[in-house]
């Protein structure tokens, strides 16, 4: 199984399809009554745009008939909405070093972070990575995370990250972001749990979006860390320290897309 894609509901559809074309690098992939965008992997598509106002309508899962058995949705406590459909593979694109490749993983802020964590353990069947101070990093494959809920006292996209082939794609991305008017607001820099390298910006849709890349994986054997394996020294929030976190933008951006 794997994390497909996110459905989000926008005001302007073809302004934020656009921005996630021709600047955040993925493909239109089917226009209907909602905009579909991809990666260069074969999945049908990873973002899905309809119209309204900002909201966070459901994220998919894909996998085989035995991986996810009968497709379905479920809910959480806190009015997350998962969905579980069967693959349904295309062709993939052209493998280029900076346009994501697919979804890597979401970060929902939660009320209550461990109720939204047992859930997924227990009713989605996800395991637990690691779990810091502010974050639990569930995974449902080998790759340390798809899922992780933040403690933000409100239910919320905090931010959706795409996979790029390795650092140098996150970095030209982190380029082409500058460019076009989009600086990041936290990065580039390497995270604690999963190892990964990243750089996030708020995009025009108002929402968190990240690059990622070396997104760590565990097997069986990987042992659970907790907030006292996940420390920072003063004034770190990462493992090079070569960047601040502008806490304000991204404070804000992380509350504009509730539940729908
Ligand atoms: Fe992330």
């Amino acid at each position: 199984m794997k994390l497909q894609s996110v459905e989000l509901r926008v005001p302007d559809v073809e302004g934020t399809a656009r921005f996630f074309e021709q600047v955040w690098g993925l493909s239109r992939a089917g226009n209907g009554a909602a905009v579909r965008l991809r990666g260069t992997a074969g999945l049908p598509y990873i973002i899905e745009l309809e119209r309204g106002a900002p909201a966070l309508r459901s994220i998919s899962f894909c996998g085989t008939r035995a991986e996810i058995g009968a497709e379905r949705e479920v809910t959480g406590p806190e009015g997350e909405r998962y969905r579980f459909v069967l693959e349904a593979p295309v062709a993939p694109l052209a493998a280029q070093r900076d346009r994501p490749i697919q979804l890597s993983h979401v970060v929902l802020n939660s009320k209550d972070a461990d109720a939204a964590e047992r859930f997924a353990i227990e009713e989605l069947g996800f395991r637990l990575s690691d779990r810091t101070r502010h974050m639990s990093f569930v995974r449902c494959n080998r790759v340390h995370h798809c899922i992780a809920y933040a403690r933000g006292g409100f239910a919320s996209l905090n931010h959706i990250a795409f996979e790029m082939a390795d650092i140098d794609g996150v970095m030209r991305g982190i380029g082409r972001m500058r460019d076009a008017g989009f600086p990041p607001v936290w990065g580039p820099g390497r995270h604690g749990p999963g190892n990964n390298v990243f750089g996030y910006f708020v995009g025009p849709h108002g929402g968190v979006v990240e690059y990622t890349a070396e997104v760590e994986e565990v097997g069986d054997d990987y042992k659970v860390g907790g907030p006292e394996d996940w420390k920072w020294p003063p004034g770190r929030t990462d493992q090079w320290g070569v960047s601040n976190r502008d806490n304000e933008r991204i404070g804000k951006a992380e509350q504009a897309f509730r539940w729908a």
